[in-house]
């Protein structure tokens, strides 16, 4: 049976990591792989996570199951994170939530939710997406199709091109997925009023809106990131929500998320947690506990809370200097091509904008690693290298 399997070919991304490792170049750089690193190069333990975990070695009593939706209260917290305390869908109780494995357990979960709720459905990605989107949403078995997001000549969102394919390919009951900040790989986010026009078209059209936010904290805030998705969730009767806490906390692979269904009620919302209760049964049976536990002892606990919060805001200021720095190092080159988008956008990615082959010279000649789209992780740069990377960057244009 086994000898009819095809070789699936190594992720690009994952394989990238591979190559800069086995490089013996000094000057080496990774801007490949998507976590958050230090001005060492390191991606550390966020020590509020450190002491949670300290406090959960010598308080932590059982390791009994936790059933399927995870920890009730680490749910409620999360949901209150995402949306805002005094939101208007908690009050109203029209909320069903799961803790899952990491952002992508949340993703299937939800794409399976939705399977079930509207079989024929098809989800819509913006082009380009994080490309496990894809992966995750036809596993779910859904039809995917794509909208225009980013406009490459422009380096900001395509948004009358989106608002265009929306309007006129969707169908009622579709569904469209929208990353709730920093967007990956490209970095241009939707501003509040385009929040707005979509919410409109998503009511008007009878749309089912799809938020992935695996970034928030890391653009403008916790409360400024989830500013969209808010908005959006405050005016449609119907939407999901994934989130993740592996960069937000540095959880990686603590596998640390939650799938969110907004319902028109309670009723429905309470139908919704039985449903996406199933579909989690039959997958995993139940959430792995630790970084879940973590996250809840941080969020219950206001001196770790405020710890957390301010690790958060250093990460979040280091990736917005780390942006202005390579603007001004890459015009220090004498490089007239205007790169100052790469400032405007958020979170840890932005596309160079450069040609597949710059992008091969880089990693080959440069020993500067990304990835082919010419997606580079701000935070792989540091005070030793930006330099660099800079120089490189000029030397390929
Ligand atoms: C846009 C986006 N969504 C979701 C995820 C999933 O994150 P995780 O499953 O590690 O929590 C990622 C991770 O890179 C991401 O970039």
């Amino acid at each position: 049976m086994f000898e009819s399997l095809r070789a699936v070919p190594a992720d690009p991304i994952l394989n990238l990591s591979v190559l800069y490792r086995q490089d013996t170049n000094p000057n080496k750089v990774d801007l490949g792989v998507g976590v958050y690193k230090d001005e060492t190069g390191h991606t550390a333990i966020m020590e509020a996570v450190a002491r949670a975990e300290e406090r959960l070695l010598a308080e932590e009593d059982t390791k009994a199951y936790v059933g399927m939706a995870g920890s009730k209260r680490f749910c409620e917290l999360l949901a209150q994170v995402t949306l805002g305390a005094d939101h208007a869908v908690l009050a109203d109780q029209r909320i069903a939530v799961a803790q899952t494995p990491g952002g992508s357990g949340a993703l299937r979960v939800l794409g399976e939710f939705i399977n079930v709720a509207s079989p024929n459905a098809t989800v819509w990605l913006g082009n380009p997406t994080w490309a496990n989107h894809h992966a995750v949403m036809q596993s779910a078995g859904f039809t995917v199709k794509e909208y225009p997001y980013y406009n490459r000549g422009t380096r900001a969102v395509d948004f009358d091109a989106m608002l265009n394919a929306l309007q006129n390919q969707t169908q009622a009951g579709d569904v469209v997925l929208l990353h709730g900040c920093c967007h990956n790989p490209s970095g241009a986010d939707l501003s509040l009023d385009q929040w707005q026009a979509i919410t409109d078209l998503v009511l008007a059209k009878g749309l089912i809106p799809y938020v992935d936010i695996a970034y928030q904290g890391l653009g403008e805030g916790m409360d400024e990131d989830a500013a969209g998705l808010r908005l959006m969730a405050n005016a449609v009767p119907e939407m999901v929500i994934a989130s993740s806490c592996s960069k937000n906390f540095g959880l990686y692979r603590e596998r640390t998320g939650t799938a969110m269904i907004i319902a028109a009620n309670a009723q429905q919302a309470s139908l919704a947690q039985g449903q996406m209760n199933s579909v989690i049964r039959a997958n995993y049976s139940m959430p792995p506990s630790h970084g879940a536990l973590v996250v809840e002892t941080i969020l219950a606990d206001p001196k770790l809370k405020q710890m957390w919060r301010d690790e958060l805001k250093t990460m979040r200021k280091r990736i917005k200097d780390l942006r202005s720095q390579l603007v001004d190092a890459i015009k220090a080159e004498g490089v007239t091509q205007d790169f100052s988008f790469i400032e405007r956008q958020k979170g840890m990615f932005s596309f160079l904008g450069v040609s597949a082959e710059q992008v091969d010279t880089l990693v080959n000649e440069h020993s500067v690693y990304l990835v082919g789209s010419s997606r580079i992780n701000l935070a792989g740069l540091n005070q030793r290298n930006i330099a660099y990377v800079a120089k490189s960057i000029a030397a390929v244009l």
